[in-house]
């Protein structure tokens, strides 16, 4: 049996789209939501990242605003540029792009952004407020992870979920929604023993180590929805010298024999995790002015 693929794609070209809807809904009350991404230094990844989210925004009907500091700049400096962010009324989300050169203390920097501008959900008011079920922002690759899951599967209540990675970026906060959502969650890690054996236990496995096709098929229960976090540019067999590709934390090829549904990687989270950044700086731009949230991006 092959499994389903679950396309990310699609489904944050139609997050987006709500989300245009919600904008134009603000904007016709006077209020346009705005999007500040910080930037230091000059990894290439990071500015592609960072393009792509301006881009959208702008597409989303939002304002979005770019600061771009030196790799060398102190974080006394940055920690000023935050605390402008925080009173500038214009901006209701503020995201520092990671990772941070080593001379700044990145939980310092994060600590210092208003938790009401915090789209990455990385402030830990957010995560404290997530993992007491509170109303949060919630950090973006986790929330679009389980909407790709319920894509598939509307409720995930009591299915086995195993998350594969202890991450604050993503596997912390995916293992609270889908406890959230009802699941029986483990997290697994490095040191967690007889993984094949625990990830087999999975109704829904989420894997993200950021080790390429570290999953194999037989990991997998069959009938499974499996949701791979991992991007990993690995040299491409085919295409000769100095080519790459991109490949998840599960051997696709072999996972989409057993599992029942699956995202594709590239094509899978990736897409979802800029389209839910700007549902957070709706959701933060709504909460600010006293709003309700529109129900489609609830
Ligand atoms: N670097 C890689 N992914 C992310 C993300 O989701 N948020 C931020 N701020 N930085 C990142």
């Amino acid at each position: 049996m092959s499994a389903a693929l679950i396309d990310g794609v699609a489904q944050g070209e139609a997050l987006r789209e709500r989300v245009r809807d919600a904008v134009r809904g603000l904007s016709a009350l006077g209020t346009t939501p705005g999007l500040a991404v910080v930037l230091v230094g000059d990894d290439p990844a990071s500015r592609v990242y960072v393009r792509n989210k301006s881009a959208r925004t702008v597409e989303a009907g939002m304002r979005s605003f770019d600061h771009r500091l030196p790799d060398d700049v102190s974080e006394a400096e940055l920690l000023d540029v935050i605390r402008m962010l925080n009173a500038d009324e214009a901006v209701d989300g503020i995201l520092v792009q990671l990772p941070l050169p080593p001379q700044i203390d990145a939980a310092k920097v994060l600590l210092a952004i208003d938790p009401a501008k915090d789209v990455d959900g990385f402030h830990p008011v957010n995560a404290g407020r997530l993992a007491t079920g509170q109303p949060a922002l919630v950090p973006c690759t986790p929330l679009g992870c389980v909407i790709l899951a319920k894509s598939v599967r509307p409720s995930l209540s009591g299915l086995e979920a195993v998350v594969v990675g202890r991450s604050n970026i993503v596997g912390k906060p995916v293992a609270q929604l889908l406890l959230a959502e009802s699941c029986t969650v483990t997290v697994a890690h490095s040191r967690t023993r007889n993984l094949p054996e625990v990830c087999r236990r999975a109704d829904l496995l989420v894997a993200a180590i950021g080790r390429p096709e570290m999953i194999p098929g037989d990991w997998i229960k069959p009938g499974a929805i499996v949701i791979d976090v991992g991007i990993n540019r690995v040299p491409s067999p085919a295409g000769g010298e100095g080519r790459t590709r991109l490949v998840g934390d599960v051997n696709f090829a072999e996972a989409r024999e057993v599992a029942g549904a699956i995202t594709p990687v590239p094509g899978g989270v990736g897409p979802m995790t800029i389209a839910c950044l700007l549902r957070n700086t709706v959701q933060a731009a709504c909460a600010r002015r006293g709003l309700p949230l529109a129900q489609a991006l609830a």
